[in-house]
């Protein structure tokens, strides 16, 4: 797991600006629906794989004494800055527990797809279910088989040219090989321009400015695809993060094997019906 890390680390800075923000929203509408309620105003929560921390801010000014766990250095010292009243653990998912501390756990934006096999699911499982007091409940989301094979081909889905860097991420999946990755594509502007360089960056930036509108999504990407045609002077950096997709029959049993006493499984909108089109949220309960 080193390797997600390395990868973790060299997008931590880009991350806290683009999707750590974007995927807030939605986020912290499932805490709200399945994670907050009946929780006390001082109740301890725990967020693993917490990235950036951009979850974690709102939940510490509500009063909530909140942990941030990632693997990642880089990740961390970002969420340090972001959510500076939170407690942050350096440390493996699948290593850390203790024992009988938080009220409420989570893991958010598939962070666990990240775990290769069912046995490190296992392990946070069995951490998670041990690191509870009673009552307690984990919530998290992964990305399913059916899910990953109908999205995830090998496209650019999403990507921004700012002024600066631009970036992309293409998604792929192998349903034979039950795993993929989805690779982020970073340009970044040299620190020194020549004055022609520099004239020429302030030229071309409303063009930018005009790919950054929704309706051009399609044309910005491909414009990214081919992004050293327009800046060749621009570094390119290319990082791979591997994902698995877990059968979620088997997950469930995993939960239920560790001790979790009800298990809901749900889309973000509370649909108990998941489809290819959506990711699958977990609500487990540790009851009273
Ligand atoms: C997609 S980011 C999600 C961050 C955050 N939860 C969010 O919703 O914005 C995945 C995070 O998982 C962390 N991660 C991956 N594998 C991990 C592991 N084995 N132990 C702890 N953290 C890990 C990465 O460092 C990264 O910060």
């Amino acid at each position: 797991m080193s390797e997600n890390q390395d990868c973790y680390d060299r997008w931590a800075e880009l991350y806290n600006r683009t999707m750590g923000p974007s995927y807030y929203s939605p986020q912290m509408d499932l805490l709200r629906r399945a994670l907050l309620p009946g929780l006390q105003q001082n109740a301890e929560i725990l967020d693993l794989c917490c990235g950036t921390g951009q979850l974690i801010k709102p939940l510490v000014e509500q009063g909530y004494e909140v942990t941030g766990l990632d693997l990642s250095e880089k990740m961390l010292a970002v969420a340090r800055t972001n959510a500076p009243g939170a407690r942050f653990v350096h440390s493996d998912v699948r290593s850390y527990r203790e024992e009988n501390r938080f009220d409420a756990i989570f893991s958010t934006s598939a962070s666990l797809n990240h775990l290769s096999t069912i046995d490190d699911l296992r392990k946070v499982f069995d951490n998670a279910v041990a690191s509870l007091r009673r009552p307690g409940r984990f919530v998290f989301d992964l990305n399913h088989p059916g899910q990953l094979a109908k999205w995830w081909q090998g496209r650019p889905t999403e990507g921004e040219i700012t002024p600066g860097c631009a970036w992309m991420v293409t998604p792929r999946y192998a349903t034979k090989e039950q795993s993929g990755a989805f690779r982020v594509t970073m340009f970044y502007q040299p620190d020194r321009l020549s004055v022609t360089q520099r004239f020429a960056a302030y030229i071309r930036r409303p063009v930018y400015g005009l790919m950054s509108r929704r309706r051009f999504v399609g044309l910005r990407l491909k414009m990214i695809q081919n992004f050293n045609r327009f800046e060749p002077t621009w570094t390119r950096e290319d990082v791979d993060f591997p994902v698995v997709g877990h059968d979620l029959t088997a997950v469930r049993s995993v939960l239920s094997s560790v001790g979790f006493d009800e298990i809901r499984m749900e889309t973000i909108d509370g649909d108990p019906n998941i489809d290819d089109d959506h990711s699958a949220h977990f609500i487990c309960e540790k009851v009273g």
